[in-house]
């Protein structure tokens, strides 16, 4: 059974369709990659599984259950996904102590906790992305920005989610760190068995996290399969033309040996 399974998507914004039939498939503790160039309608996508774009037709489920529409059964299905955005910048209220953020987002596993068990989660959690457990009452610009990335990936996980999807997550910092954050919701698929949406418009990033990737362009998927046949024998035209984009990219990331504290 797939975690997540996205059917015959398509979205318009007014008159204006730019997700057109697009289907995917997320294995259970799998990463799928969704790779094209701005304005793909990649971002869409993720929108949609969580109810913030418009739906014309095509179905989206949550293990096995409908997440499209109103019904409580949806909102649930909907509140199994956690998205972590671009920006870790905006995405932190800045006023708040980055613990609260982490311990709010404890709420969408629907389980009660006592203060105390709250606060070991946060630590917990803190630790898990590499961040310093006792700096859980500082504030979001006491942090860098791949620290701030790290702190949005902790409240994604705090709310136990069945699927999370990564939406542009390293495009916003500096190559070096690009590597750590990457390096690190590897280690978490490995540890927690995540099950992950990793969108990126860069195919050398979503190469070395995806089990299998899928090609976006205008709309449509042009291409999809396992990550090794897909990158070695592409089909499509722009899937090459993103590949050439690659080999540049890919030694400047030095994704092994990024540093562990960046
Ligand atoms: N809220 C919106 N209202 C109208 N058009 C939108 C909205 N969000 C995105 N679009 C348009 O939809 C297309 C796909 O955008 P998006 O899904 O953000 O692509 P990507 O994430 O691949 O860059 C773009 O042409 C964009 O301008
Ligand atoms: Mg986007």
């Amino acid at each position: 059974m797939n975690v997540l399974e996205i059917k015959n998507l398509s979205i318009h914004y007014g008159r204006r369709n730019v997700v057109s039939d697009v289907s995917l498939s997320l294995a259970p503790g799998k990463t799928v990659g969704l790779v094209g160039e701005s304005g793909s309608g990649k971002s869409s996508i993720a929108n949609a599984v969580v109810g913030l774009a418009p739906i014309s037709s095509g179905g989206i489920r949550v293990n096995s259950v409908s997440a499209v529409g109103t019904r409580r059964t949806a909102k649930r299905a909907r509140r199994r996904i956690q998205l972590i955005f671009q920006d870790p910048f905006s995405a932190l209220d800045p006023r708040m102590p980055i613990g609260e953020s982490i311990a709010e987002a404890t709420r969408a596993t629907g389980k009660k906790w006592s203060r105390s068990a709250r606060k070991d989660r946060v630590r917990d959690l803190l630790s898990q992305v590499d961040l310093d457990h006792n700096r859980a009452d500082e504030l979001p610009r006491a942090f860098s920005g791949g620290q701030r990335q790290r702190i949005t990936i902790a409240r994604a996980l705090a709310g136990e989610p069945d699927v999370i999807i990564a939406d542009e997550v390293t495009s916003a910092l500096d190559v070096s760190v690009q590597g750590t954050v990457l390096n690190l919701l590897r280690d978490l698929q490995q540890e927690l068995g995540l099950s992950m949406v990793f969108i990126s418009h860069n195919l050398a990033v979503v190469r070395y996290i995806s089990d299998e990737i899928y090609v976006m362009r205008h709309g449509r998927i042009v291409e999809s399969g396992a990550t090794d046949p897909l990158m070695d024998n592409p089909q499509d035209p722009y899937t090459r033309r993103l590949l050439d984009a690659v080999p540049a990219l890919g030694r400047r990331l030095h994704l092994e040996e990024a540093p562990a504290n960046a």
